[in-house]
């Protein structure tokens, strides 16, 4: 990642410990009822990976595509599904609503509109690797989620992507671009703000 410093925020074992917990946590809100659960694709998926094999068997496993972000990493579009779950694997049913960062809520809502309003869940539970409240313009909270981020930090890795990369990356990673003066003049050129 040339022009870019990259710092783990989360490690491996700490991404593990925190999926545990928050399993443990969402058993009890899930007790008794006719669950399924809901990966945003792509970002959501590794860490619905880790957290559905310590969630109890017999729940469902549909998903939902939203995509917001082209290949670069500004928003080129707004949020809008071009996959949705079978209606019979939604209706009536406890949806647990997973996506890999909740940032402006854009995508959440869209997500628990479609949800809600076309396949007729009957509750939703928002559920989030990363909760960054900073940069929130739709009125979406998350119940749940392993690291609450107070700085507006752009992050790659465990399911998160810069540009269709570094998905792949097993820790939790923030990515900022080095000051001009700490990089060959290609490269700082080449670097731009992730942030979108
Ligand atoms: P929102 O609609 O602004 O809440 O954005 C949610 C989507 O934007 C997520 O599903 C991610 O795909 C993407 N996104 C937002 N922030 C980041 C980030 O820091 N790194 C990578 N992708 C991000
Ligand atoms: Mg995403």
């Amino acid at each position: 990642m040339e022009g870019y410093d990259c710092t783990v925020l989360l490690a491996a074992e700490d991404l593990s410990r925190g999926v545990d917990a928050l399993a443990a946590r969402l058993q009890p809100r899930l007790e008794g009822r006719l669950v399924t659960v809901v990966p945003i694709l792509g970002g959501a998926l590794i860490f619905a990976a880790d957290l559905v094999r310590r969630l109890p068997a017999g729940l469902l496993l549909d998903f939902l595509r939203i995509q917001t972000y082209g290949p670069a990493t500004s928003p080129q579009r707004a949020a809008a599904a071009d996959w949705t779950p079978h209606p019979e694997n939604v209706r009536g049913r406890t949806v647990v609503l997973l996506d890999d960062i909740l940032d402006t809520g854009r995508t959440m809502a869209e997500a628990r509109r479609v949800l809600c309003e076309e396949l007729g869940a009957a509750e939703v539970l928002i559920v989030v690797l990363v909760d960054k409240p900073v940069r929130r313009r739709a009125a979406v909270v998350a119940d749940e989620c392993v690291l609450r981020l107070e700085e507006d930090l752009f992050l790659v890795g465990y399911g998160l992507d810069f540009g269709g990369r570094y998905r792949n990356l097993p820790e939790l990673c923030a990515l900022r671009p080095l000051a001009p003066a700490a990089v060959a003049p290609a490269a700082a050129a080449a670097a731009a703000d992730p942030r979108p």
